[in-house]
Order: structure tokens, then sequence, then C-alpha cells
């Protein structure tokens, strides 16, 4: 793994992902904990934003602070499960923007399979964070990545709750330029392209569907 790969192994997310694994977890605290969770990783995603210089008068005395100096951000949910991480990213960021696109990974072929893509008109000119629970193959999270850099975007993050170490893999070969957030890299992945030991399928858990 190189250095645009950061494994946030802090406490309060790897105890989160314990209970996310955890196959007696209930779809409403599978929901609030990758919502949860997402809001965590945001923090440390965002540590590059710029900030610049304001005057501020407090009840004591003006002073210079820093304050964020503005920079547009688009948060892009891989339907469906990334829909789960949202609204943490947005308590982060309130003001960022939001474009979905729609993939499905094919069970026979692995393969992604677009149905759904809308984007902010002026994506182009913001910086874009992916979000989706689960990088396994990857083949969801390079397809994305290749659609925002069709729109003309050149900032962007991957961020994903859980990995396998193929999915690191393919992003990093296929696109080193974009910088992935994971809370734990898993072992390997099985027949199915499912991450081992892994949460199962993300989407169903988050959404009650098995
Ligand atoms: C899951 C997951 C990722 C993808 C990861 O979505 O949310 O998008 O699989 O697998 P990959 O790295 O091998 O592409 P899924 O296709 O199950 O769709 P869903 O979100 O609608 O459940
Ligand atoms: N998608 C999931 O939801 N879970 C996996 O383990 C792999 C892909």
């Amino acid at each position: 793994m190189n250095e645009n790969v950061h494994v946030l192994n802090h406490p309060l997310l790897q105890h989160k992902l314990t209970i996310l694994r955890n196959e007696n977890t209930s779809t409403k605290d599978f929901r609030e904990l990758v919502s949860e969770i997402a809001m965590l990783m945001t923090y440390e995603a965002t540590r590059d934003l710029p900030l610049e210089e304001v005057t501020v008068k407090t009840p004591v005395d003006t002073g210079t602070f820093q304050t964020l100096s503005g920079k547009k951000m688009a948060i892009v949910p891989i339907l469906r499960a990334g829909l789960g991480m949202v609204d943490g990213v947005l308590k982060m960021i309130p003001a960022a923007r939001v474009g979905h696109i729609g993939l499905y990974r094919d069970p026979a072929t692995l393969k992604p399979v677009k149905y759904y893509c809308k984007m902010p008109a002026d994506i182009a000119s913001r910086d874009v964070l992916i979000v989706d629970p689960m990088l396994a193959t990857g083949g969801s999270a390079s397809a994305a990545i290749t659609f925002m850099k069709e729109y003309g975007c050149k900032h962007i993050k991957l961020m994903d709750v859980l990995a396998a170490p193929e999915g690191i893999e393919r992003i990093q070969q296929e696109h080193p330029d974009v910088e992935i957030y994971v809370a734990a890299v898993d072992s390997h992945l099985n027949d199915h392209g499912y991450i081992v030991p892994g949460l199962g399928d993300a989407g169903d858990r988050i959404f009650g569907t098995k």
C-alpha cells in the first residue's frame, strides 16, 4: 500500500466497525453505525482542506483566526449502499452538494453495471468525495472514479468503510492519483467476491432487503 492509502485505525471506528461485522446487529443499528462511521472518517478525509484568516471580534478582544477558505465540495455516493454514508458526511460538510452514481455489481461477472447518474452542474470545479461502505474487487469504485474524471473532476478521494487488499491494489493501479480512506483492510475476497471476514452485503444490511 502506498502513501495514498489511509487506514483510519481509530478506537471509535474500530469499535463501531466490530458491531457492524456482527451478523446479529439489527438493520436500525447497522444503518446508524454506517452513518456515524462516515462522519468520523470525514474528519480525517478533510484534514487537508485549505484555511484562510478572518478577523473576529470576540466579547473580549479582536483577533485573527482561521476559517475554511470555501473550497467547493461534492459527495458522490455509489448507489445503493453509499447512500448510507451521505448523512454522516453532510453532518461534517453541510454545504456540500451531492451527486449520485447508480452501480450494481453483476453477481455472475462481478463487473459494475451503471443504471443512474445525476451530478451538480458545476461538478467539474468541485473536490469530489466518493463514498461506498465496501471496496471489494474495486470494480465499482474504479468505474465511479472514471465517470467523475469524464465529468472533468480533478480532485477525487474515495472513502470506504471496509476494503479488501484486491480492491485497494486495483484503485492504486488504475487511479494512482486518488487518495483512499478506509477504516480497515480485511484478509481477502471469497469466490463470490465478498470481503472475508467482512460484514456481508452492506446494501442489504443498510436497507433490510435480506
Ligand atoms: C456493493 C458495494 C459496492 C460494491 C463493491 O454494492 O456497496 O458498491 O458492491 O464491490 P466491488 O468492489 O467488487 O465492485 P452492490 O453491487 O452489492 O450494490 P448495492 O449497493 O445496490 O447493494
Ligand atoms: N459488496 C458488499 O456489500 N459486501 C462485500 O463483501 C463485497 C461487496
